[in-house]
């Protein structure tokens, strides 16, 4: 890798400011927050284990939430401490600030070895305003900079871009940490000069959040298969009726370019034959921004690439799963980014769930180095209980994509060039 790592530092008494992405997902339980999902924090252990391996004096930084500027109680970091002490297996420090005295105080008392995790970034405005004064109070207990956080790599922020400048200014170095590392690998180089056959599924709301990656991966791929609800804007381009489904008329040409680049580079581009279709009701519930709840009634298969008029496709039907599936069963890399419908209801899972198994399988019977881009398609794997069967997951969301695009990320750009 072009930039420096962790392994490249020699980091005994060394105070070593950690950007960390503990974004995890939490739950009010009796009065406290409990954290639903450790996985970004049990990514963070390798370059925790090597810095305190290597005698660091560890100082942690993250945001949790988008608490706008100002503290929010149930945005603390204060149960991610216990729970790292926990995976750690040594005491966690806390403070309740991220700048400022106490933080100088408890940093500068720290032992090699010891670990102080900092309260979120996200309280004071200046984080993500990238403001240098701020920047520079958060570098001023750092004699290193670590940016282990690519799920925030893509945010010019004070705690992932601009308190790199200043660590640098003062001679510091600002390098990678190994989950950094791992991401950029898989999801850059192992993609660059992919094992063929190269197949890339998509899925998700929203032509316009993919169209950048498809557009990139059009470059790459031997083949992509379209699932999610964007396929639905990519069905209308098609000329095909979709009924009540979500889409994007607006993205019409944009899908029909796609498929013209696809045509045009040889890339076999494929959308669901078929889907599991439901009946949309509007209910008088309200849901958490007041608009009315709309449940889905009487699913069902509907065999046809036409969707009648009152009905809304929620997944892949059957036919277009067993296509799909046998496309992965003989891939070499596999990319997939996004679910095939709304997996969250069992109802509507099995299309998500059959590539899941699919993407599973090539992996284990057929060698296939499996890529995860991260969000919804990480849920899912790991709600089919098949998370640790393929070969890399993403720890980010934004950042995955943003990266996938082809964009440089912000916080890595900050980082010390080797
Ligand atoms: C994420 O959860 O994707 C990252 O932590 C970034 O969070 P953000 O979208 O609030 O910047």
């Amino acid at each position: 890798m072009a930039k420096l790592t962790v392994n490249d530092l020699n980091v005994r008494g060394k105070r070593v400011f950690v950007r960390v992405d503990y974004n995890v997902p939490m739950a009010e339980q009796d009065g406290q927050m409990v954290i639903n999902d450790e996985t970004r924090i049990r990514a963070t252990l390798p370059t925790l284990e090597l810095l305190i391996k290597g005698g660091a004096r560890i100082i942690l930084a993250a945001h949790l939430g988008r608490p706008k500027g100002k503290p929010e109680p149930t945005m603390s970091l204060r149960p991610v401490a216990a729970k790292l002490a926990d995976l750690v297996g040594r005491p966690v420090a806390f403070v309740d600030d991220c700048v400022g005295e106490k933080v100088e105080q408890t940093a500068g008392a720290l032992k090699d070895g010891d670990i102080l995790l900092l309260e979120n970034t996200r309280f004071y405005a200046e984080e993500e305003a990238n403001d240098p004064a701020f920047a520079e109070k958060l570098a001023k207990v750092a004699d290193i900079y670590v940016n282990d956080a690519f799920g925030a790599a893509h945010r010019a922020h004070a705690s992932t871009e601009g308190i790199a400048r200043f660590v640098a200014k003062r001679g510091g170095q600002c390098a990678a940490g190994l989950l950094m590392e791992r991401e950029l690998k898989f999801l850059g180089d192992e993609l660059e000069n992919p094992a063929r056959p190269f197949v890339v599924i998509l899925g998700g709301a929203k032509v316009s959040d993919k169209i950048k990656v498809i557009d990139r991966l059009l470059e790459k791929a031997n083949t992509i298969l379209i699932g999610g609800a964007m396929a639905y804007t990519f069905k209308l381009a098609d000329g095909l009726k979709v009924g009540q489904s979500l889409v994007e008329p607006d993205k019409t040409d944009v899908a029909k370019a796609a498929v013209a680049k696809a045509k045009e580079k040889g890339v076999q581009f494929l959308i669901p034959s078929d889907n599991v279709v439901a009946r949309p009701v509007k209910t008088d519930k309200l849901n958490k921004k007041g608009k009315p709840i709309i449940e889905l009634h009487d699913p069902k298969v509907n065999a046809e690439p036409n969707i009648p008029d009152d009905l809304e496709g929620v997944d892949i039907g059957p036919a277009t799963a067993k296509t799909f599936c046998n496309v992965i069963a003989g891939a070499k890399t596999i990319l997939w980014n996004g679910p095939m419908g709304i997996f969250e209801d069992k109802r509507f899972a099995e299309g998500t769930f059959a590539v899941a198994k699919a993407v599973a399988a090539a992996t284990r019977d057929g060698g296939a180095k499996s890529i995860i881009g991260g969000g919804d398609s990480v849920k899912a794997l790991n709600n089919a209980g098949l998370g640790d069967q393929v070969t890399f997951m993403s720890t980010g969301g934004g950042a995955s994509l943003e990266f996938l695009e082809g964009a440089e990320l912000p916080g890595v750009a900050a980082l010390t060039d080797k």
